[in-house]
């Protein structure tokens, strides 16, 4: 693949099958100039921002607020515990309300899936929406922190064997990674319980064992045990899960020398990946933490872009 920058400019982010391949690859050469210190544009200080959070997170929230303030843009401060969500106000009209008062983009990150199809209907709402993750539906500036990550490494998609292992059903994460590195030319295999692998996974790759693919794979993706979004109670003991479907130390040592391995944390440690390869020489898990901050820089200028442009 021929990588060329080109200047990216989107309305919202959504979905990360929205994108062309042309601008995944733009943003992830954006942000590698962000993180080798390319100079921050000055009309990027003109602009305002809100961080809308209805479900927790440390990550993208604070990487996103830490992207605003090196980029410049004024963040406008909004938690839902002091805000009138706590009276019953909808999202909709928080949104509205943001939009009125002049935010020129919302970060949302809300339990609902596709949350975002009311408020980009609207012909009242002018703010420009990235998802910051809706339910178990998409994860998209997680994934392109993903490829960024994947792509340091390697300079490239095509070919690589990439591993998504652990509670596939519940992950946005795993439904916005298997459909851009499969798009990209990545070979995708699943590992994880039974119970949380769908149909939908067959289309992007392969589900095999973990113990088959420790040898295999270029990288291997863990995800956390969503314990949140199951409707019963454990259905494995920590120890049990790690035993079965988790990186153990002893299943570390088939990795090649060369294969990473990632998470988009917070990691349950010693569940899905044991507690010392989190920070291990392979882990890029840090790495992963590091970019999201550049890679939403290079998100929010081109959806900055895109609104200068009208
Ligand atoms: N990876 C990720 O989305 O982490 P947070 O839930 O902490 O934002």
């Amino acid at each position: 693949m021929i990588i060329n920058r080109e200047q990216v400019s989107i309305k919202h982010l959504l979905t990360i099958e929205a994108l062309h391949d042309n601008e995944v690859i733009g943003l992830i050469k954006r942000a590698q100039e962000f993180k080798h210190g390319a100079a921050i544009p000055d009309h990027l200080k003109d602009y305002y921002a809100a961080n809308l959070f209805f479900e927790n997170s440390t990550r993208t929230h604070k990487s996103f607020e830490m992207a605003e303030h090196k980029l410049g843009i004024k963040v406008i401060d909004f938690d839902t515990k002091t805000s009138s969500v706590s009276k019953g106000e909808s999202l909709y009209d928080t949104v509205l309300t943001m939009s009125a008062i002049g935010v020129d983009v919302c970060v949302i990150r809300h339990w609902e899936e596709n949350y975002y199809h009311q408020l980009i209907q609207s012909k009242t709402i002018r703010s420009s929406i990235i998802n910051g993750g809706d339910g178990s539906g998409q994860h998209p500036t997680q994934c392109l922190l993903d490829l960024m990550t994947i792509y340091e490494e390697f300079g490239h998609f095509e070919g690589l064997k990439v591993a998504i292992a652990g509670d596939l059903s519940h992950s946005r994460v795993a439904k916005s990674n298997m459909q851009m590195l499969n798009r990209l030319g990545a070979e995708l295999y699943f590992s994880g319980p039974k119970e949380w692998y769908e149909d939908q996974f067959d289309v992007y790759g392969e589900y095999k064992e973990i113990d088959e693919l420790v040898e295999l794979v270029d990288v291997i993706m863990l995800l956390r045990v969503q314990h949140e979004r199951h409707e019963s109670g454990e259905s494995f003991s920590k120890e049990e899960y790690h035993q079965a479907y988790g990186l153990t130390v002893e299943r570390a040592k088939q990795l090649k020398p060369e294969t990473i391995i990632m998470h988009p944390a917070p990691v349950n440690r010693d569940v899905e990946l044991a507690d010392e390869l989190v920070e291990s020489y392979q882990s890029r898990i840090v790495s992963q933490m590091s970019n999201g901050v550049f890679m939403r820089m290079a998100i929010l200028e081109a959806i900055l872009e895109g609104k200068a442009k009208g």
